[in-house]
């Protein structure tokens, strides 16, 4: 294992994979140790986050390490005009570690180009998010009992949405077949497609919510259209309600679908579906709390 920092999923090869999702595994049995004392990790949220931030600071906590950084960039003095390389280099003279969030496709990148010390990438623009995408195929394993030759259909923004371009590539291991779900205006992009093709993963694409994309799932992962990548909101008007999970569209979908869904959802779940034991998104996000702790840790190079 030589990487220094996470940026994007295709930093783990196949074997990196299924390590981290043994030590998540086993940090799902065992979550609360001392691995982490004395070390300083610092969370850097440009952007608003639930999940990602709690779900590391709970990571870090149970670990026995301390936590320090801003929920919100106006609390820090990027909003003085402080550069990012400024940024950076300060919180590196405290912490042993930086997890990060911004808007900026790329920012993560250059963040661990000039950081003495481990950057996770905790979601950069609609590039990556490949700690998401760890916690997803830690979770898909989990109710699956293999990652290998899943058909898994994505629904809904495939155009910005940075958790399914991560899947995408995360997957390629894995010989998996795609259905991809999408209006013409959240289309996935074409070099995921060209992606796939290099791969020789099969997709399909469809612009309605069809029982076919839902009944040869082995996977159903739902997506929130992302408001905040518009420029346009008449736009995100348009298409922010196309398409709506309910719970008897999946009467014949197949007995191991699992019904994934990175959150937070607007209104692209039905609540109906939530009661359905194939809907697992509450129990996906708890998984991140696991999958982080092995990231950190194997970063970090402390032993699980
Ligand atoms: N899945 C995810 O990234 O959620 P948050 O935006 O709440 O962190």
């Amino acid at each position: 294992m030589g990487i220094k920092s996470l940026v994007n999923i295709d930093d783990y090869d196949k074997d990196d994979i299924y390590r981290i999702i043994k030590s998540a595994s086993l940090f799902k049995q065992n979550p609360n140790r001392n691995l982490l004392q004395g070390k300083v990790c610092a969370t850097l949220f440009f952007e608003p986050s639930t999940r990602t931030r709690l779900s590391f600071e709970t990571a870090v906590n149970r670990l026995r390490g301390r936590i320090i950084g801003f929920s919100d960039a106006a609390t820090s003095s990027s909003t003085k005009g402080e550069s990012l390389k400024d940024t950076i280099m300060m919180v590196s003279n405290y912490a042993d570690l930086i997890i990060m969030r911004h808007h900026l496709e790329g920012s993560a990148r250059y963040a661990s180009e000039i950081s003495p010390i481990p950057v996770i990438n905790a979601g950069d623009g609609s590039n990556q998010h490949p700690t998401q995408t760890m916690l997803d195929l830690f979770t898909i394993y989990e109710t699956q009992g293999t990652l290998e030759d899943l058909t898994i259909t994505i629904v809904g923004d495939l155009k910005y949405g940075r958790a399914v371009h991560s899947l995408i590539q995360g997957l390629s291991h894995f010989r998996p077949r795609f259905n991809f779900v999408a209006p013409e205006e959240l289309h996935i992009p074409d070099k995921y497609k060209t992606f796939c093709e290099n791969h020789q993963i099969p997709y399909k694409e469809f612009t309605e919510f069809s029982p076919e994309a839902i009944n040869s799932a082995d996977i159903l992962y739902m997506t929130r259209v992302q408001k905040e990548r518009f420029t346009d909101l008449m736009e995100y008007e348009k298409v922010k309600n196309i398409y709506i999970l309910h719970n008897r569209m999946l009467d014949d979908s197949k007995e191991n679908l699992k019904v994934l869904h990175p959150l937070p959802r607007v209104k692209e779940i039905n609540q109906d579906v939530d009661a359905n034991p194939k809907a697992y998104y509450f129990q996906q996000a708890k998984n991140g709390m696991y999958t982080r702790q092995a990231i950190i840790c194997d970063l970090m190079k402390i032993g699980g």
